[in-house]
């Protein structure tokens, strides 16, 4: 009788203690309103589907171990649902986004509150919306930062840099979806690459807003990257010096060391690393 009584106050402890340890990151709290704004990019205009108003969406910073509310607004005409991409979220797959598999989408008018808990994550994570293609438009960064009093597995960097990569169609974006889904095939191409959601200075309309990043030499920086395109794969390409770590180790990537001007160095080596599944 004793024994079993101590059995459950061991027991009872033991559940006092796991609670402690899952509940001992901190509560972060963001609003995405999900909206239609005009943007203009490869000089024609368009509506888009974006997050606040922004594309590329806004970053998502947090800490090993915190859990994160995402207050989702949808004042949008269409569905959405956001994923949260690399995040495990084990026993909670109640808000992990992909519509009609773990959640019903966000119908316009109406909001959800998403419930990301971070538990092993740490780097550069993303988040995307997982209706239809409105991932073009509606994706961003998910930094997961090391817990208080530890830190990043290398030197700390001087620097972050964000490289959110993704494609620009000219066309509306669910007009492109349609057209693919009822002539079969592969979809249209993008009408352009975008960095940070810009198509870079080589195209007409889009020097400004142009990502250039003014770096100090024997500094070092650290580079976010994202990947949030619908259809192509893309090789990383990085000028010499750079070291990769991923956050997400599966498989292997190609990436090159050259330079982006042949003529300034008209070398291009290729080497092998470990794989960023984006
Ligand atoms: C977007 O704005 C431009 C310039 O203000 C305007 O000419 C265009 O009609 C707008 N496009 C849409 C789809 O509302
Ligand atoms: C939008 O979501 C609701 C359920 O949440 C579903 O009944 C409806 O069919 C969806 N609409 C589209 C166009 O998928
Ligand atoms: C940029 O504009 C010029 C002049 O209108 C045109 O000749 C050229 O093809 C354009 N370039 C691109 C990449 O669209």
């Amino acid at each position: 009788m004793k024994t079993a009584m101590n059995m459950h106050v061991l027991v009872l402890g033991l559940f006092v203690i796991l609670g402690f340890i899952e509940s001992e990151g901190a509560l972060v709290r963001y609003t995405f309103v999900v909206q239609e704004n005009n943007y203009t990019r490869l000089c024609s205009s368009k509506n888009i589907l974006t997050v606040n108003g922004q594309y590329p969406g806004p970053t998502i910073s947090a800490r090993r171990g915190d859990t994160v509310i995402v207050d989702v607004i949808n004042q949008a005409t269409q569905n959405i649902t956001i994923h949260w991409h690399g995040v495990k979220l084990p026993r909670y797959p109640w808000s992990d986004g992909p519509e009609f598999i773990t959640q019903c989408p966000i119908q316009p008018g109406t909001r959800f509150s998403q419930k990301i808990i971070l538990s092993d994550e740490e780097g550069t994570l993303w988040w995307h919306a997982h209706s239809d293609w409105s991932r073009a438009t509606v994706h961003g960064l998910l930094v997961v930062s090391p817990k208080i009093g530890t830190t990043f597995p290398f030197p700390k960097p001087h620097a972050e840099v964000p490289v959110i990569l993704g494609d620009w169609w000219k066309n509306d974006i669910q007009t492109v979806m349609e057209e693919f889904l009822r002539r079969g095939g592969d979809p249209a191409i993008s009408d352009a690459l975008t960095i940070n959601g810009q198509p870079g200075d080589r195209y007409n309309c889009s020097r400004p807003g142009t990502t250039i990043v003014n770096v100090d030499q024997g500094k070092t920086y650290l580079l976010r990257m994202e990947y949030g395109s619908c259809i192509v794969i893309l090789n990383a390409m990085l000028a010499g010096g750079w070291r990769w770590y991923s956050s997400l180790g599966m498989g292997r990537v190609r990436m090159q060391e050259s330079c982006l001007h042949h003529e300034i160095c008209p070398s291009v080596r290729t080497f092998i690393h470990s794989f960023i599944y984006l």
